[in-house]
């Protein structure tokens, strides 16, 4: 772990991030782990001495989409050839670690694949090609964890510089039968609460303000605190001892790990938003079993229940599949029951993808392409109406806003609910990093829009 204060970059380094929050995370580091050997971030591929490609395994044609890619980043290299510049192509994340090796088979071009938990070796690796050449592929599951040979010094991640993601659990366990993430990721390991709180500690002295703690499952957190085995809740009350820490969110969680401390804690520690991402994939008893999922419809239906007890201004997202193998008319109704019972703000759906090598994919009964598609258009529906009727349920509320920048008109702000919508409001610059009261007036597609409620402003 180095703590040198890193070289003025002498070399462009261009990360293209695919898939979800943790990806997004993980470019962070790669770019802070090669910082010290002088490589900064540039807007464009084509400035870019290194480029890597951070890729998403989760569904379909994810292969394809890397060579298509690829494809287009080896012109940009050709191109920089003829000037008489090198660039080393990176791909890193889960189709590296899924399918490196067939990876470099149909793509030998590429210079470097490395799977989500070697990033901490990418600077061995660099000098490794500068001294042999060739190309290195690095898909272990090493014993270390790279979280102990990060840099501590992170590069902001987003603009602003007021929110964060921070990995705190990585890798699942839990083998729902249509995905990828258990053989991609990895056993599921928790970090120690001191790596968790020093690295939310460099965070806030950087200016952050809310913080979403990243996990495959991430209500399933145990890191261990000087021998003593920590839940979330309690690692939350940890963090909320922070001066200057105002928001905590956590994504991704599973309803089996919604333990009844988590639930309290949404009511008595302030510093959890009102805002929870749930998935549950399914309405119908059923297709939840085949999914190996280790809940029923009503024990979802129940954990709402009691979040909505001990907060009942939450708002509740999901992640929905249609068309798992055996789903049939009646299991996809249950579906839209479940949604219609429970309203949501937001949330994601998916056609069912089948993926190689996962339970599911093997299966007899796999729905119809056209099938699945009539029912993901069903269900998305229903779902942007309550979307919107939440979104609708704002207007003429006054809400805390996090003042994140300017917005595209002059004299506008943007800023972030606890709900996460953006909200667009007219301010003065100095009430960005704050958090301000702004009245709701419109609900836009995306987005609210709303007036300052007064200059009255919580002190941070
Ligand atoms: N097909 C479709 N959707 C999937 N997801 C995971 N695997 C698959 C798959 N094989 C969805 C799930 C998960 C989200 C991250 O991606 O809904 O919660
Ligand atoms: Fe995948 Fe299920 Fe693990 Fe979530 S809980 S990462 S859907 S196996």
């Amino acid at each position: 772990m180095s703590n040198q204060p890193s070289p003025t970059p002498t070399r462009g380094l261009h990360v293209i991030t695919w898939g979800c929050q943790m990806n997004v995370y993980d470019s962070a580091r790669m770019s802070d782990v090669l910082r010290p050997l002088g490589y900064g971030p540039v807007e464009r591929p084509e400035d870019a001495d290194m480029i890597i490609l951070n890729t998403c395994h989760i569904r379909e044609r994810a292969a394809e989409k890397v060579f298509s890619e690829l494809g287009r980043l080896r012109k940009i290299r050709e191109a920089r050839q003829e000037d008489g510049k090198q660039t080393l192509i990176a791909v890193a994340g889960c189709v590296a670690q899924a399918e490196g090796k067939e990876l470099l088979a149909r793509a030998p071009f590429v210079d470097l694949v490395l799977g989500p938990q070697t990033y901490h070796r990418l600077p061995e690796m660099v000098a490794k090609i500068a001294r042999a050449g060739g190309s290195v592929i690095d898909t272990d599951f090493p014993t270390e964890t790279k979280f102990d040979f990060l840099p501590q010094e992170a590069a902001p991640q987003t603009a602003g510089n007021l929110t964060a993601f921070l990995t705190i659990q990585e890798g699942c366990d839990k083998f729902c039968s249509f995905c990828v993430v258990p053989y991609t990721r990895g056993a599921e390991i928790s970090r120690p609460v001191p790596s968790v709180v020093a690295e939310a500690e460099r965070l806030v002295a950087s200016g952050v303000k809310e913080i979403t703690l990243l996990g495959q499952n991430v209500n399933a957190y145990h890191g261990d605190w000087n021998g003593h085995t920590t839940s979330l809740p309690e690692l939350a009350a940890r963090l909320s001892e922070i001066p200057g820490l105002q928001r905590l969110r956590y994504v991704t969680s599973h309803p089996r790990d919604m333990e009844q401390a988590l639930i309290d804690a949404h009511r008595d520690n302030p510093i959890f938003m009102p805002y929870l991402h749930l998935p549950v994939q399914s309405g119908s008893d059923k297709i939840l079993k085949a999914m190996n999922r280790g809940h029923t419809a009503d024990e979802y239906r129940e954990i709402i229940k009691r979040l909505r007890d001990a907060r009942p201004d939450i708002a509740l997202t999901s992640d929905f599949i249609v068309g798992h193998p055996g789903e049939t008319d009646d299991d996809f109704e249950a579906t839209m029951q479940l949604v219609r019972d429970i309203k949501f703000a937001s949330a994601y759906s998916f056609k069912y993808s089948q993926r190689p090598g996962t339970p599911a994919a093997g299966q007899p009964f796999q729905v119809a392409e056209d099938v699945k598609e009539q029912r993901l258009q069903k269900l998305q529906s229903l779902l942007r109406e309550q979307q919107d009727s939440f979104n609708a349920s704002l207007v003429g509320t006054t809400q805390d806003i996090l003042v994140t920048g300017t917005g595209r008109k002059t004299g506008q702000l943007n800023g972030r609910s606890p709900y996460l919508q953006p909200v667009h409001f007219e301010g003065d610059p100095s009430l960005i990093g704050q958090i301000v009261k702004v009245h709701i007036t419109t609900r836009l597609t995306n987005s609210l829009s709303g007036v300052l409620a007064s200059e009255e402003v919580k002190a941070v």
